[in-house]
């Protein structure tokens, strides 16, 4: 490409952050080093600087952890909603406030585009914060005629692709509804809820209303099977939601699970193709693909195919891959080696069962992990890359003739999160939206969160929602 149209280097400045060498557990409001005395390290993944050590929690930290939000939960259960309403308040005022020190920890830690942590992640977060404050004094509202109680203690465990919102879609419920909190972010990605326990304590939320505890898997399934917890509220691989639901079936603990999915996004013939393809980039390219309702199946319908190609493989051209810190950067890195790994199998089973790849002529960077954006043509329903969830920059195409057979085609996967459809016709898109099995349908967009509209999936996409008055549900006993 020309070079008149490359972009001067425009990184935002880190100096706003303040990573300390290591961190501890943030448990009844105060930190302190793990049982074990074992640390792991987080990483930057477009770097692979070493950013800090993080504590990894053992049985000893867990039994405490829960001990202190049980002890919490005593008190802030008996709260008036309006006081809880407070502290919610406060906590999203002041993640507005740190908007800029989030931003940046959180794409140095995970490796996303600063504008996407700077425009998506964390305004999303503050608003959902903002949200359920506005729920804690009208639970009455929310549950007619109906006495609502909180649960107790809620074991909560995140991913790492949206670090510190999904902290915000498990925490601020919880806390509005008067449960207290045991979270355990992924592995990979704890800095931003590190940070968010320092902003409890900023607010001056009472000790032990939420703890912060690291470590990998293995400290996640001590803290689910921990018997003083009535709620687990997981976000990540269908694998482990299913391991997690075997580990406590028959408990009596509250389950929400929200797992993977495989997305169709539906171009009909008569859509607005530059609209669309923007949909489609955004569909599956933002945060490189790590998304659970990426858009990552494009069916288009026969008609309109051979111009929508083209102008999609046109505009991978124009997307820029690099320093996630730079502000026009569009593909940041992809979040870890083992990812990384994941994406590159699945790219090779797509070449292998004989579908076409095309990937932008794009250089990446030397060190850290990347991966280009990536289309597949030629795809059909068996193949692997149309089946699994690639969780990267990676497209499979497929066509269909009728509406009949986009329905078909999309319904036929285990999964059922999300889906698209493109077309100018308001009542195709209604008849769509009733027979595809997805939680969501977006409308000649992709990928729009609100903090009021119910998130949550079908079949193995898992169950529960999160968000809205839907979203109060899992948290509270209703009489
Ligand atoms: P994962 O499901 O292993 O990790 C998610 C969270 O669960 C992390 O905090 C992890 O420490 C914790 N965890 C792992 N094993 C656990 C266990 N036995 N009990 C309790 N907690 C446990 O996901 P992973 O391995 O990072 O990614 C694998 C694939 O999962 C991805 O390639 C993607 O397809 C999918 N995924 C889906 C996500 C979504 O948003 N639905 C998010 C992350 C991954
Ligand atoms: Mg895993």
């Amino acid at each position: 490409m020309s070079s008149a149209w490359d972009y001067s280097p425009a990184p935002e400045s880190t100096d706003m952050v303040d990573i300390r060498g290591d961190y501890g557990l943030f448990i009844d409001g105060t930190w302190s080093e793990p049982a074990s005395g074992e640390y792991m390290k987080t990483i930057n993944p477009a770097t692979e600087e070493v950013l800090a050590a993080i504590p990894v929690a053992d049985e000893t930290d867990i039994d405490r952890a829960v001990a202190a939000a049980s002890k919490a939960f005593k008190k802030w259960s008996k709260l008036p909603g309006s006081e809880r309403a407070r502290f919610i308040f406060r906590i999203a005022r002041v993640i507005q406030e740190r908007s800029r020190e989030l931003a940046v920890l959180e794409t140095m830690n995970g490796g996303k585009p600063i504008k996407e942590s700077r425009d998506l992640d964390v305004p999303l977060a503050a608003a959902h914060f903002f949200y359920h404050a506005g729920w804690a004094d009208k639970l009455e509202y929310a549950f007619p005629a109906r006495k609502v109680e909180p649960l107790g203690v809620a074991a909560q465990i995140i991913p790492w692709n949206f670090p510190l919102l999904m902290l915000a879609w498990k925490i601020a419920p919880a806390l509005a509804t008067g449960n207290t909190v045991v979270l355990k972010p992924a592995e990979t990605t704890p800095l931003t809820a590190l940070t968010f326990a320092s902003i409890c304590e900023q607010v001056g939320l009472p000790p032990g209303v939420v703890n912060i505890v690291t470590g990998a898997g293995a400290t996640g399934a001590m803290l689910v099977r921990h018997p003083d917890v009535q709620k687990v509220a997981f976000t990540g691989s269908t694998e482990v939601g299913k391991e997690i639901q075997r580990a406590i079936a028959g408990s009596g603990k509250r389950l929400t699970l929200e797992l993977g999915g495989k997305a169709a996004n539906i171009v009909f013939d008569d859509a607005p193709l530059d609209q669309a393809i923007e949909g489609i980039v955004n569909g599956i390219f933002f945060n490189q693909g790590h998304v659970c309702c990426a858009g990552s199946r494009l069916l288009v319908q026969e008609g309109v195919f051979d111009a929508l190609i083209a102008k999609l493989k046109h505009r991978l051209g124009t997307l820029r891959l690099g320093d996630p810190l730079d502000k026009n950067t569009d593909i940041g890195a992809i979040n870890s080696r083992q990812q990384l790994d994941k994406i590159k199998e699945l790219v090779g089973a797509g070449i292998d069962e004989g579908a076409e790849l095309y990937q932008a002529d794009c250089p990446l960077p030397e060190r850290g992990f990347w991966f280009p954006p990536t289309v597949f043509t030629g795809v059909s329903q068996s193949h692997r890359i149309a089946r699994e969830e690639i969780f990267g920059p990676v497209l499979s195409v497929l066509t269909f003739r009728t509406p009949e057979e986009a329905v078909e085609k999309a319904n036929n996967t285990p999964f059922g999160l999300s889906a698209g459809v493109w077309t100018e016709k308001g009542s195709r898109i209604l008849w769509m939206a009733d027979r595809l099995k997805a939680g969501v349908v977006w409308a000649n967009t992709f990928n729009r969160f609100d903090p009021a509209s119910p998130f949550g999936g079908y079949k193995e996409s898992g169950f529960g929602r999160e968000g809205g008055r839907h979203g109060l549900e899992p948290y509270v006993r209703l009489g």
